[in-house]
C-alpha cells in the first residue's frame, strides 16, 4: 500500500514514520524537503494536486497543518490555505485520478466551542472559536463533501487534542525548560487551570492513524489519551514525573491561573474533551491514561 504523508517533519509526522507498518510504502513530504523527504508546500493547492497525480497513492495521510493557534489570528489566509485548501486539493485529486484512493485528515478538538461541559461525540456540530479551529473545520468539511465519510466514503477525519511527544514544538518540552528556569530563579510557574482537555502522546496517535489506514476505515474518529486534565494538571505532572526521573533537578512550584489572567490572541475552548469510545470500539485500539503516556514519553527523553 502506498501512502503519501505530509507534515513529515512535524511531531506526529516523525512518530508516523517511526511506527510505519510493514507493507506500507511511505512517500514522506515536508514544506522544504530534505533527506528522505520530498518538498511539498501545503499552501500551494496545485502542488498538492500534482503530488497526488504523480504518486497515485492509496492513501494521503495529511498530518501537516498550520498549527500556530495564536499566530493564525493574524495570518488567516495562510492558515486557511494550509488547513483547508490542501485537504480540498488532495480530495479533488484523489477523486479525479485514483479510484479507491483515500484520505486521512488530522483535525482538532479546537473545531468545538468548548461550551457544552461534557465530552464531544464524533457527530457533534463544529463551532470553532478561533481562526485555527475554523480553518481545520473548513478542511474537514471539504474532505467530507468531496470523498464522503459514510460506509462507502473514502475519507477519514481523526480529531485529536493537546498533542505532544519527545520532539518538536509542544507543551511538554516548553514546560521542561520553564520548570528548570523557574526553579533556579525560585519563581512560580503560572499555568492556566480552567481549560479542560486531554494530552495525547504522538506514539499512540500514530498507531491510531495506522489502524485507520490498515483497516481501510472511513468516518469521523476521535482520539486522545485517557482521562482529563487542565494545563495546570499537565504542568504539575510534567514537573513531578521529570524530577522523579532526574530529567530536571527540581520542579518549580506551579500556580493555577485563570484564562482571563493570561490573554492570548486566540480564544480557546474551555472544555474540549473528545469522547473516544466509538473509535476504540471500531478500530480495536485502547487508550492509556495520559499520566502513564507522559511517563513513557519522559522515559524516551531519559534514554
Ligand atoms: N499540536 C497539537 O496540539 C494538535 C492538537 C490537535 C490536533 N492537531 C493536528 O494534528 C496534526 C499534526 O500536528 P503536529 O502536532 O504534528 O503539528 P506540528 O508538529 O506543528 O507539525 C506540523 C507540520 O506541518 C508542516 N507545515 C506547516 N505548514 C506547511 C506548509 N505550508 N507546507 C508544508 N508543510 C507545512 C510543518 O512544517 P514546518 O516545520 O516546515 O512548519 C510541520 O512539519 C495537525 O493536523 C494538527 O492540526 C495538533
Amino acid at each position: 500500500m502506498k501512502v503519501l504523508l505530509t507534515g513529515a517533519s512535524g511531531q506526529l509526522g516523525q512518530a508516523l514514520i517511526a511506527s510505519k507498518p510493514s507493507g506500507v510504502q511511505l512517500i514522506s513530504t515536508s514544506r522544504s524537503g530534505g533527506q528522505h523527504l520530498e518538498a511539498l508546500d501545503l499552501a500551494d493547492p496545485d502542488a498538492c494536486q500534482r503530488a497526488v497525480h504523480a504518486h497515485r497513492p492509496d492513501w494521503v495521510l495529511n498530518a501537516g497543518a498550520y498549527t500556530a493557534v495564536d499566530k493564525a489570528e493574524s495570518e488567516p489566509a495562510l492558515a486557511q490555505a494550509v488547513n483547508a485548501g490542501a485537504p480540498r486539493a488532495f480530495a479533488q485529486a484523489l477523486a479525479a485520478c485514483c479510484p479507491g484512493g483515500r484520505l486521512l485528515q488530522l483535525s482538532t478538538d479546537f473545531v468545538f466551542n468548548g461550551g457544552q461541559g461534557r465530552p464531544y461525540q464524533t457527530d457533534e456540530r463544529p463551532d470553532p472559536l478561533g481562526v485555527y479551529g475554523a480553518t481545520k473545520a473548513s478542511g474537514e468539511q471539504a474532505v467530507c463533501e468531496l470523498l464522503g465519510t459514510g460506509v462507502d466514503g473514502h475519507a477519514a477525519i481523526l480529531r485529536t487534542s493537546w498533542v505532544y511527544g519527545p520532539m518538536g514544538r509542544n507543551f511538554l518540552l516548553t514546560m521542561l525548560r520553564l520548570h528548570q528556569l523557574k526553579a533556579e530563579a525560585k519563581e512560580p510557574l503560572r499555568v492556566v487551570a480552567d481549560q479542560v482537555g486531554c494530552p495525547t502522546a504522538t506514539s499512540g496517535l500514530a498507531k491510531t492513524c495506522w489502524a485507520v489506514i490498515t483497516q481501510q476505515a472511513s468516518g469521523v474518529f476521535h482520539w486522545s489519551d485517557a482521562g482529563a486534565a487542565t494545563w495546570f494538571d499537565f504542568a504539575v505532572a510534567i514537573g513531578a514525573q521529570a524530577a522523579a526521573r532526574g530529567l530536571i533537578a527540581t520542579a518549580a512550584e506551579v500556580k493555577p491561573i485563570r484564562t482571563v489572567d493570561y490573554p492570548t490572541p486566540a480564544t480557546r475552548p474551555a472544555y474540549s474533551l473528545l469522547d473516544c469510545t466509538a473509535t476504540q470500539e471500531r478500530l480495536g485500539v485502547t487508550s492509556r491514561h495520559w499520566q502513564s503516556m507522559l511517563d513513557e514519553v519522559l522515559g524516551e527523553l531519559n534514554a
